[in-house]
């Protein structure tokens, strides 16, 4: 394993996507809905930095599941039971890879009619993509690599890590 992101790193550039957030958002409400379950250790973080701007922030989840080990099984199950009906939706996700789940997840929640719904990640290969989708907000561009830690996984492990390695 080998380290690829800092967790000083990291710190730094929550702080520069939590600025950004804020300064876009006009209307002082935003509903977090984070990506189970990868996208805990980057929500947490993200949430408190947020604190620190005048903003009135909810949060919710949903679940997707679509890695088996290092590859992707093709196939994403979601559980979306969430109310965001008239609301600006911020979707949270760890990393966007063929961008397959975040493409199926927004057409989902589209259906539920939010004010607004904009998309943050901290991680994109932009290499893997195999499907077009627009992201507001991106932490780390990163190669096409496997990565864990902070919150990733790799069959489970490694998620409790606080910074990003890749799996050599
Ligand atoms: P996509 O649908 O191919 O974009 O896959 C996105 C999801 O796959 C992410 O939310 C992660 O859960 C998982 N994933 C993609 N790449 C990695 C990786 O390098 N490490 C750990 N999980 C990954
Ligand atoms: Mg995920």
């Amino acid at each position: 394993m080998k380290t690829l992101i800092t967790e000083r790193q990291i710190r730094s550039k929550i702080s520069e996507l939590a600025q950004e957030i804020a300064k876009d958002n006009s209307s002082g409400h935003l509903h977090v809905l984070f990506v189970l379950k990868g996208a805990f250790v980057f929500c947490a973080d993200l949430l408190r930095a947020l604190s620190h701007y005048n903003l009135d922030v909810t949060v919710d989840y949903v679940i997707a599941k679509s890695y088996v080990g290092t590859r992707s099984s093709g196939e994403v199950k979601f559980s979306v039971d969430v109310d965001i009906k008239g609301k600006d939706v911020l979707l949270l996700e760890d990393i966007i890879d063929t961008g397959r789940t975040l493409k199926r997840l927004k057409e989902q929640l589209m259906k539920l009619q939010p004010k607004s719904l904009s998309t943050v990640c901290l991680l994109d290969k932009p290499s893997r993509r195999q499907v077009d989708i627009k992201l507001n907000y991106v932490g780390f561009e990163i190669e096409d690599r496997f990565v864990v830690g902070y919150g990733l996984d790799c069959d489970e492990k490694y998620r409790y890590l606080p910074f990003i390695a890749a799996i050599e």
